[in-house]
């Protein structure tokens, strides 16, 4: 393992400069491969060393790197060292690389690989809250609501397999007036029966004819209000008929969310916080921070400078509570509830806005726990279409997504027989969604384009999982010559020593992914991966080697697939055997 070769470098440069080798660790890092031929596996930052106090930071810093790299001797792990810009870099003996990086596997230990780094042990483990996906009900669930599922999945994954305690959390829009429109209209254009067929195209048509019909007819507009008035005084007629929407909306997301490869542990909502919200209003009162403004609503004054130039309405003027009001009760709530270490929300950048304000009056209420809070911004898709148009459901998207993979996969002459092709095209169709949405930074926006997504070659979650599928292949018909040991010198050709030395990097690209949350690192990790596979298929056959040969690359090649396996499932993609 990576921290084999890590702890032995910095017990070594501990010796030489008297020091803790602790305090070198966080200055060692492995070098990432770019053209095959590459001789350094580590390299040592002299910035870090002078950031952290142990070289001074006045002198020359080449220098420093150049005597440095002078002091240190080559040893039974460490066979070449020198120093490059500002870096002193280090080779490892190559047998030893081989062995160390390819011994956990034998040992059944396949899917913790990389997850015992000492790179986590800084991690604060304690309990996380990931909020996401939270669709609004008989509202269009567009594009940001499948980006904040598939990325607050791949948080909790992440957070879960370094040892968090993680709960994830589903928060419903489920109130305010489009229940109003929803209740009221629902008299008039809904129907029970196709509230069962399909409830999620129901409600949204109800709710889509009821808006058109109140725009100019004030009878309607009238209706809702009243309605929504019966709600929040909980008229058990009106709140039934509230229920059985919810219900049917939970009930058919699941469906979805089980497609998906997403799990909730709690379904919350706007509507769980009504009451609560009322009484965050008061707090905010007792403690001076609730003002009225001209307009006679109630009002948190956010400016440094008190002077009311900035402000956050918490509170309509006929009483009734907003977005921002029953999100800091519902955060309040939580924090009581599960006493969270952190809290994460996952939504569009557009709401950016929303959440500092959020965190700011939370703060001022004197709830200090809020700088543990954090919002996950990430940009727009633009041009998410299916053939029959706009995309109004996620079921669409993901139908689709299959549909095209499936037809794919009969065009390919190499794609082979399987038991189940619909639910492999699934499968293939949603990593080829989420690789294309995690390629770049969270923030940027995007153009959704299925003809790129779903290229076999290509860096797409297809490619993935060919990959994964080939090498299950692989070991598949080897089965019988793999064996518990190996001989670690039948591996030291270049194409298979990059790959370990791309492997050394495992641990940091996780760790990188749990510092910032964005899902890149590791994706672009495996893509790399995967090329490297794919050179390594060609140049390192197993058939036609001799028996020792032969279990050696099979080591290698079952190694690289449980870690592609095992980043797949982090990235919430469920890897195919055969495809
Ligand atoms: N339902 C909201 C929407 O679709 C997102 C909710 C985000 N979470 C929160 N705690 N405000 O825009």
């Amino acid at each position: 393992m990576a921290c084999f070769f890590r702890r032995s470098i910095a017990a070594q440069l501990g010796r030489t400069l008297q020091q803790s080798e602790d305090a070198f660790i966080p200055a060692l890092s492995a070098v990432a491969v770019f053209k095959k031929q590459q001789n350094a596996d580590f390299k040592l930052s002299i910035s870090a060393l002078r950031t952290n106090g142990i070289l001074p930071s006045n002198g020359d810093i080449q220098m420093q790197t150049e005597d440095l790299a002078a002091q240190l001797k080559q040893d039974s792990v460490v066979e070449d060292i020198s120093a490059g810009s500002a870096v002193v870099n280090f080779k490892v003996n190559r047998k030893l690389l081989v062995q160390k990086m390819l011994e956990p596997f034998g040992k059944d230990e396949d899917e913790k690989y990389g997850l015992n780094s000492e790179l986590f042990h800084t991690l604060k483990r304690g309990t996380t809250l990931v909020e996401y996906s939270s669709p609004n009900i008989a509202k269009k669930f567009h594009a940001g609501h499948l980006r904040s599922t598939i990325i607050g999945n791949f948080i909790a994954n992440l957070k879960q397999s370094l040892g968090y305690n993680v709960i994830r959390m589903n928060y419903l829009g489920d109130w305010g007036m489009q229940f109003g429109l929803l209740g009221a209209g629902f008299g008039l254009f809904g129907s029970q029966e196709k509230l069962k067929q399909n409830p999620l195209q129901h409600l949204f048509e109800v709710y889509v004819q009821v808006n058109k019909e109140a725009e100019n007819n004030e009878d309607m507009k009238q209706a809702a209000q009243d309605f929504f008035r019966r709600l929040e005084q909980r008229e058990s007629q009106a709140v039934s008929l509230w229920q059985q929407f919810r219900e049917i909306t939970v009930d058919e997301y699941q469906h979805i969310y089980k497609r998906l490869g997403v799990h909730f542990d709690i379904y919350s909502g706007e509507s769980f916080h009504q009451d609560q919200a009322q009484e965050v209003v008061q707090q905010l009162q007792s403690r001076g921070l609730l003002k009225t403004s001209e307009k006679g609503t109630g009002v948190v004054d956010l400016s440094p400078s008190a002077d009311m130039s900035s402000v956050c309405t918490v509170l309509r003027s006929d009483g009734t509570t907003l977005y921002i009001t029953r999100d800091l009760a519902a955060a309040i709530d939580r924090q009581e509830k599960y006493n969270f270490d952190e809290m994460i929300y996952v939504t569009d950048k557009s709401q950016a806005g929303h959440f500092q304000q959020l965190f700011q009056i939370l703060l001022s209420m004197g709830q200090s726990w809020a700088d543990r809070c954090e919002h996950v911004p990430f940009g727009l898709v633009r041009g998410m279409k299916t053939r029959s148009g706009e995309v109004v459901f996620l079921e669409d998207v993901l139908d689709e997504a299959r549909a095209r993979m499936l037809h794919n996969m009969s065009q390919t002459k190499t794609t082979k027989e399987m038991d189940d092709p619909e639910d492999t095209a699934e499968k293939v169709g949603i990593s080829a969604l989420i690789v294309q949405d995690f390629k770049g930074p969270l923030q940027s926006d995007y153009t959704f384009d299925w003809d790129r997504m779903l290229q076999t070659q290509g860096d797409t979650g297809v490619f993935l999982q060919y990959t994964h599928a080939r090498l299950c292949s692989l070991v598949r018909r080897n089965e019988g010559v793999e064996a518990a040991t190996f001989d670690p010198s039948l591996l030291l050709e270049q194409t298979s020593i990059t790959i370990l030395q791309h492997l050394l990097r495992y641990d940091e690209v996780l760790y990188l992914s749990a510092q910032d949350l964005q899902p890149k690192h590791l994706v672009n990790f495996l893509l790399k991966l995967c090329h490297l596979i794919a050179s390594a298929h060609r140049e390192l056959p197993v058939k036609g080697s001799s028996q020792d040969v032969a279990q050696a690359r099979l080591r290698l090649f079952s190694g690289a697939c449980s870690v592609l396996a095992n980043g797949m499932r982090i990235l919430g993609i469920t890897p195919v055997n055969k495809m």
